[in-house]
């Protein structure tokens, strides 16, 4: 098989890398190893910055979220018992849209499928090969085959887990990274919302956060034990630890839990994003903690500077954009890194804090809920900063 970019994963960073592509009449081949099912179930944050939601509809793929997504103008912050509420449109005139991560994986995969892209789901043993030169191949067994694709770039989509960047020679690329000593314990329930808006809520037993997919179907968190193994949890458990920390100013309706499941937190980056001609994009290449749900948002960001660059190659046949996608791309991935970071220091309750660290807390949060500069920090930040 032959490609121009060969694409290994099929979450956000692979379908956007290869829809945008396609845009700029570029052919590619999206190779995965898990099954479509899987792709099309997995559970991630929902919420989509203001840009990411413009291109989403700007590029073909944002009609089922126009429909279906809640626009949300603002959010609100929970501590010392009340409710604070930040006004995004009023703060910075943008907003954000709540639309379950695997609904824009299904949407995309449906168009490239429509566009007549091959994706080549649950692909085994999959390598890649010879990016330091010209001619990069993708190996892998597909349906008890061996089979190769011969491409002029590989994009390396497959996530944290994936095969693209341990394949890069030791020595090359730089590694940050810090660990939490905490993770979330997140349901889905079908319940109606306890209030149209996100809470996110510092409490003395720890976070907690409220979100929804739809109004009949709720998102809930709370902040757990790193090690957490979700089934020492009970349903009836899990809803008395919600009403703790998120009852009181709303009434928390309980309902059917559907789903369950514990997050680490982790923030992570790899300098370069590139090596010759394979380039790495969203969570192959950094993580962030849940907290400000950056996470497929920034997948975004990455594949849309790839991708102009790639059809500035194949345009012009000069590689400077290319060459220079890192240094593009990693400004604003370290401040969506500092911003997650930020919003998790400043919402969890951590094992060795002191009496100082909650009073600095409490007092942090005070000055965002009041201060317009501090709250218009946080919206900017939040809703998403302009795209290069
Ligand atoms: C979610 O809807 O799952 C979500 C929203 C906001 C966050 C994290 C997760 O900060």
């Amino acid at each position: 098989m032959r490609t121009q970019v060969g694409i290994v994963g099929a979450g956000p960073a692979g379908l956007m890398l290869s829809h945008l592509l396609h845009r700029a009449g570029i052919e590619s081949i999206i190779i995965e190893n898990r099954s479509r099912e899987y792709c099309e179930a997995r559970i991630r944050a929902g919420l989509i910055e203001q840009w990411a939601r413009d291109m989403l509809v700007e590029t073909g793929v944002g009609e089922r979220m126009q429909r279906e997504g809640i626009f949300h103008d603002g959010v609100k912050l929970r501590f010392g018992g009340a409710l604070h509420r930040l006004d995004f449109v009023d703060l910075v005139g943008k907003g954000v849209t709540i639309y379950g991560q695997q609904e824009i994986v299904k949407d995309l995969i449906n168009a490239r499928l429509a566009a007549g892209t091959k994706i080549l789901f649950e692909a085994d043993d999959v390598s890649v090969h010879d990016f330091d030169g010209k001619k990069p191949k993708i190996r892998f067994t597909h349906e008890g085959k061996a089979q190769e694709i011969d491409c002029d770039f590989i994009g390396g989509c497959d996530g944290f887990h994936g095969v693209c960047r341990p394949s890069i020679p030791d020595g090359v690329l730089t590694t940050y990274d810090r660990d939490y000593p905490f993770g979330w314990l997140g349901i889905l329930s079908e319940s109606p919302p306890p209030d149209e808006e996100l809470i996110y809520s510092y409490h003395e037993r720890g976070f907690a956060l409220y979100t929804m997919r739809s109004p009949v179907l709720a998102r809930l968190y709370f902040q757990c034990a790193p090690d957490t193994d979700i089934e020492s949890w009970s349903d009836a458990q899990i809803w008395e630890e919600l009403h703790l920390r998120l009852g009181g100013a709303r009434k928390l309706a309980e309902g059917k839990i559907l789903q369950k499941g514990v997050t680490p937190m982790r923030s992570f980056v790899v300098e370069p994003m590139q090596r010759g001609r394979l380039f790495l994009a969203g969570d192959s290449a950094h993580i962030v903690p849940p907290t400000g749900a950056k996470g497929m948002n920034l997948a975004f960001a990455d594949v849309r500077v790839l991708s102009r660059s790639l059809d500035a190659f194949y345009r012009t046949g000069k590689s400077e954009l290319l060459d220079g996608y890192s240094q593009t791309v990693l400004p604003r991935v370290w401040k969506a890194q500092r911003f997650s970071w930020w919003m998790t220091q400043l919402l969890h309750r951590f094992p060795h804090e002191s009496a100082f660290d909650r009073r600095r807390q409490l007092a942090e949060l005070d000055y965002v809920a009041t201060s317009r500069a501090a709250s218009t920090t946080l919206a900017e930040n939040y809703t998403g900063l302009p795209i290069e």
